[in-house]
């Protein structure tokens, strides 16, 4: 049916073809000022068709085609190392002692500006301290009571479950303290920057001696390449052997900046060696499952796979005769032959 109505079709279509080959070669050779002024047309419509698309293509992809940067490439700073962390892979925890070093960079170094304030001391047991250790840190501090029966609030020492003090009492104070610049708080920088453990760990240790010839550093502010905007309000801290490492680690710059970028990561993300660990039972179990599952499958489809259907053809007269062995049964004697 298809097929009838398709030939008819290219048949019908068969003399129109031929006329209007006709047309193109009359119109070709003629010089009738009309028809060539109809064509001049067509060329007008054609080629204005053409630069209307074409412009509006244009003009969508000038308003929605392009992505938008609030800061030039060379503003938002230097794109920081790939560094190959040990803690990131897919396999691997963090390093406990790295993570302890780390915590005692942070401690002697950046805790005189910078807050942790969601990291509470119990969570320091297990990870990187032993719970006396934690809590003759926690009793450093010291940290107000609830009201007592006159309202008067007093001081206590801090226990396991108080959080990390914070250097400033508040905002102002710290802006007040930095020249105007707010130290943020540490506690999530790692995921609250592009680039996280990279970008903290070239700013870090990617302060220059002196800034290159021909930039413009800002009084109050330092140089560096990977801070966007390049001046940014904190000096370099690292230096060689800034601190004392109990396990006799050479405390250098990168060392201590890698230590103290892996604990901030850990400060970030405390659950990451559960996490991975929970992944690989997830992974284990899924596989597994998956696996049955396609076996039942198998199993219970083999019954309708491995069927044969077989055609019957419909019984001839030959096959209704009475005086057949057995009526209205086909034999196999007769199959072909009516
Ligand atoms: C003397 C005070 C001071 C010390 C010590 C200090 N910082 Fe800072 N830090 C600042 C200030 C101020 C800023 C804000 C900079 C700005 O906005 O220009 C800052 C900003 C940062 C930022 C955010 C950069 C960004 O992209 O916004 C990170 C990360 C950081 N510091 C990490 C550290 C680490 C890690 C240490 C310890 C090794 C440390 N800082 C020690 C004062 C300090």
């Amino acid at each position: 049916m298809l097929a009838r109505s398709a030939f008819r079709a290219a048949r019908s279509a068969g003399p129109a073809r031929t006329a209007a080959g006709k047309t193109a070669t009359r119109s070709a050779s003629s010089s009738s000022s009309s028809e060539s002024a109809s064509q001049w047309k067509n060329t007008i419509a054609g080629s204005a068709a053409t630069v209307a698309a074409i412009g509006s293509i244009a003009w969508y992809y000038h308003l929605y085609g392009r992505s938008v940067h609030a800061m030039t490439p060379a503003e938002e700073g230097l794109h920081p190392t790939n560094y190959p962390w040990e803690h990131v892979k897919f396999t691997k925890t963090f390093d406990h002692q790295t993570l302890r070093r780390g915590f005692q960079v942070y401690r002697e170094v950046c805790a005189s500006c910078h807050s942790l304030q969601r990291i509470p001391y119990r969570t320091l047991v297990g990870t990187m301290m032993t719970v006396d250790e934690a809590k003759a840190l926690a009793e450093e501090n010291e940290y107000d009571t609830e009201p007592n029966n006159e309202g008067e609030i007093e001081k206590r020492p801090g226990e396991l479950s108080d959080y990390i003090p914070s250097p400033y009492k508040n905002d102002e104070a710290a802006r007040a303290a930095n020249n105007g610049a707010l130290p943020p708080d540490l506690s999530l920088m790692v995921k609250a920057r592009h680039g996280g453990c990279d970008y903290i760990f070239s700013l870090l240790t990617g302060y220059p001696e002196e800034p290159p010839a021909g930039a413009v550093v800002m009084s109050g502010l330092n140089f560096n390449p990977y801070f966007p905007g390049t001046g940014i309000a904190m000096a370099r801290v690292l230096y060689d052997g800034l601190v004392d490492y109990e396990d006799g680690t050479p405390a250098t710059t990168s060392q201590m900046a890698k230590d103290v970028v892996e604990f901030l990561n850990w400060a970030a993300e405390p659950e990451m060696d559960e996490r991975k660990k929970m992944g690989w039972k997830v992974m284990a179990i899924g596989l597994t499952l998956f696996g049955l599952s396609v076996w039942v499958k198998r199993y219970k489809w083999s019954t309708i796979k491995t069927r044969k259907l077989v055609y019957n053809p419909p019984m001839s007269k030959a096959d209704m005769n009475p005086s057949s062995p057995r009526p209205g049964v086909k034999m196999e004697s007769n199959n072909r032959q009516s």
